[in-house]
């Protein structure tokens, strides 16, 4: 047998090392490295020549032979957020809700638990942070908590499971696994080799007795969880609240998921009664904005199975300094960059010397590339001082050449611009490619990044490498 080697991970990511270190190579975190014992998990001597000898085997069956598990999954309310989870949730799974301290995890799974309770499933809520009277007067603001919810304030696993073995739960919350610990290790509750310990014997309780799990997971300040990111893989579903919880909105989005496709967000609303769904997101999402100002562009965002408005704002000024800064939220900064450089190359604008500041309204995040265009002409607008055409959307991925590229689902979009009161649109389209017909809406049709902000703008005349095309 190999000699027992200790080993130094990184709380923050997981990383180890075989000596100590001040700061983590990997994510560079400072005095993150907790010494860990390797307690048997690696090295078991085994030889591949043992292997051909081994008694307790399984044999692979045909893959057309194996039964379908047929467990129906269990809906939740709001209707957003069971399409999160992937069209509700499965027995037997794990999931893992990822946020901030005081976003409102805590709410959220005591919300699930009591609709468990409520639809005459058992339930229970581990709770190794809070005591039990601190969930009971959470729940109880909630509304009805009824006779099926349970609650267990203990954070050793080793004294909870075996009774949750015995009559297993439909659904049982722990709260959370940074809080929970077993016995079997040496490590305190929230180091790495607990966290992952824990994980997997949470793991193996959902799938043998085919309870869903949830496990609470708190986030560091950048929003990553605060633990190692195996935890992440040992899971089926993985669900952040959106960081930066400012007013009284919540987004909680899908990483990852097994069982159902990602992309989908819930928008709610943290209120007296606990978290309500935000029925018109488009709506909230443009409250507050000032309409003609400069530097303000409109695009509507394809989450999942719905559309939805979002403002982009960008502000550029006369840089103080001798590197312009770039202060971008919501977007990758990198886009942005890259953005900067085609306006520079494809307009008669530049923005070099400039300060440039980009931010999307109301603490979003957006990945969708028809949200370019948007960006782009944004960014135009600043650097004119000139207010885009008014009540316009804009939808488009921008490439490098300067050439655009339609969004995807380009009609929902469309309508739902026609629903708030959008009047006109200024797309990218491909050369021959009809555009929908909406109701209320002109739809502008641009191939180029030139053609669109001369359309932006409302001018009649556009540079020679542009052609528009009215719908
Ligand atoms: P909590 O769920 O405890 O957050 P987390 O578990 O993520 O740390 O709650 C967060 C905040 O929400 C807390 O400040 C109290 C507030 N809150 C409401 O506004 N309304 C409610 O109905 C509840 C239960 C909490
Ligand atoms: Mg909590």
């Amino acid at each position: 047998m190999p000699r027992e080697r200790t080993l130094y991970t990184c709380s923050e990511c997981g990383h180890t090392e075989v000596r100590w270190m001040g700061r983590c190579p990997q994510c560079g975190a400072w005095n993150s490295f907790n010494e860990e014992k390797p307690g048997g998990l690696s090295g078991s001597g085994r030889s591949t020549r043992s292997l051909g000898a081994a008694e307790d085997t399984v044999e692979p069956i045909a893959l057309n032979g194996v039964e379908i598990d047929r467990l129906p999954r269990y809906h939740v309310q709001p209707a957003e957020l069971d399409r999160v989870l992937g069209g509700g949730i499965v027995p037997g799974s794990i999931f893992l809700l990822g946020g901030a301290p005081g976003v409102g995890k805590s709410t959220l799974l005591t919300m699930l638990t009591r609709d468990f309770a409520a639809a005459g499933q058992r339930a229970v809520y581990l709770s190794a942070e809070e005591s039990a009277s601190q969930v009971r007067r959470r729940a109880q603001r909630l509304g009805e908590i009824g006779d099926r919810f349970l609650i267990v304030d203990e954070p050793c696993l080793e004294r909870v499971l075996p009774g949750l073995y015995r009559d297993p739960p439909a659904f049982l919350v722990v709260d959370s696994i940074q809080a929970v610990y077993s016995r079997e290790l040496d490590g305190i509750a929230g180091s790495v080799s607990q966290i992952r310990f824990c994980g997997g014997l949470l793991a193996d309780f959902a799938r043998a007795t085919s309870c869903a799990v949830a496990l609470v997971g708190h986030v560091t300040k950048d929003g990553d969880l605060a633990g190692p990111r195996v935890l992440e893989h040992m899971v089926d579903a993985v669900l952040y609240f959106e960081p930066d919880p400012r007013g009284v909105v919540r987004i909680i989005r899908a990483f990852k998921n097994r069982f159902g496709a990602t992309g989908e967000l819930a928008v709610m609303e943290m209120t007296q009664k606990g978290l309500q769904p935000v029925r018109d997101v488009s709506a909230m999402f443009l409250a507050g904005r000032l309409v003609n100002e400069p530097g303000s562009a409109v695009t509507a965002v394809q989450s999942g199975s719905r559309p939805f408005l979002v403002e982009v704002q960008a502000l550029l000024t006369p840089s103080h300094y001798g590197t312009p800064a770039r202060v971008v939220s919501g977007v990758d900064g990198r886009r942005i960059a890259l953005l900067a450089a085609i306006l520079d190359r494809k307009s008669r604008m530049s923005t070099s010397g400039r300060d440039i500041f980009v931010k999307v309204a109301g603490g979003l995040k957006v990945s969708d590339p028809a949200a370019d265009l948007a960006l782009a002409c944004a960014m135009a607008s600043s650097l004119r001082n000139r207010p885009l055409l008014a009540e316009t959307i804009f939808l488009g991925e921008v490439g490098l050449t300067g050439e655009l590229r339609p969004a995807e689902n380009l009609t929902p979009r469309l309508k739902e611009a026609a629903a708030h009161g959008f009047r006109k649109a200024v797309v990218a389209r491909l050369p021959g490619q009809s555009l929908p017909r909406i109701e209320g809406l002109q739809v502008i049709g641009v191939r180029t990044l030139a053609a669109a902000i001369s359309a932006a703008f409302g001018l009649r005349e556009l540079p020679k490498d542009a052609e528009e095309e009215g719908a």
